[in-house]
């Protein structure tokens, strides 16, 4: 199998992190590998903020569990009353992800570019996890305010990376099959 299709196989969702900042030359190639995904009519309508502000990170999580608490659907809510879960997975680095709102396809050319980041990071042997429990602050409009994200952006998801804490086995969810078919 060439490495491409390896670092692809090989990335999961990483939940434990080591506390130690990844480096801004790392962080600079995931955002590389991000702006080189295709994008609807080329327009490449994205924004990203690197939030590596431990208590702003924290916050986030603290805020959005919160809000997650009073949730009338029961997994989200339980997520959101669970003392010990951490949002982001205590990682040292959050990205969010904004898309620019009058675009064609925006939260498409948005997801194709955080696959690129997680596998680049994945490459490097970078721990990542899409955050779409996110969405909860980024309805607060006085909360997105906090993160700078310029006019006509709307942020989408995070996406958390830092170092993994190798202490824990990462399981492979199973792959669904049966979920082609060939018209020839
Ligand atoms: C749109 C989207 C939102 C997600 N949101 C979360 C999240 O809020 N928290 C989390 O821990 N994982 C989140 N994930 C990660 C998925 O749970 C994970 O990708 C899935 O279980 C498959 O595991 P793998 O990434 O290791 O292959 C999200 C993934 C996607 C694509």
């Amino acid at each position: 199998m060439n490495e491409v299709l390896k670092t692809i196989k090989s990335r999961r969702s990483i939940r434990k992190y080591l506390p130690q900042q990844i480096r801004d030359s790392e962080i600079n190639t995931i955002i590389e590998a991000g702006i080189y995904a295709a994008t609807g009519h080329n327009e490449q309508p994205w924004y990203f903020t690197v939030i590596q502000d431990k208590e702003l990170i924290d916050y986030m999580s603290q805020r959005t569990k919160e809000l997650m608490s009073n949730e009338s659907i029961e997994w989200i809510a339980r997520i959101g009353r669970n003392e010990k879960r951490h949002l982001f997975h205590h990682a040292p680095t959050v990205i969010v992800v904004s898309g620019k709102q009058n675009a064609y396809s925006p939260l498409t050319d948005c997801s194709a570019a955080i696959q690129n980041m997680m596998v680049a990071a994945e490459s490097m042997d970078i721990g990542s996890c899409w955050i779409g429990l996110v969405s909860y602050f980024f309805e607060q409009e006085e909360e997105v305010k906090k993160l700078n994200i310029p006019e006509g952006y709307k942020p989408f998801y995070a996406v958390c990376f830092g170092y993994k804490d190798t202490s824990i086995k990462v399981a492979v969810p199973e792959r669904k099959t049966d979920i082609v078919n060939y018209i020839k």
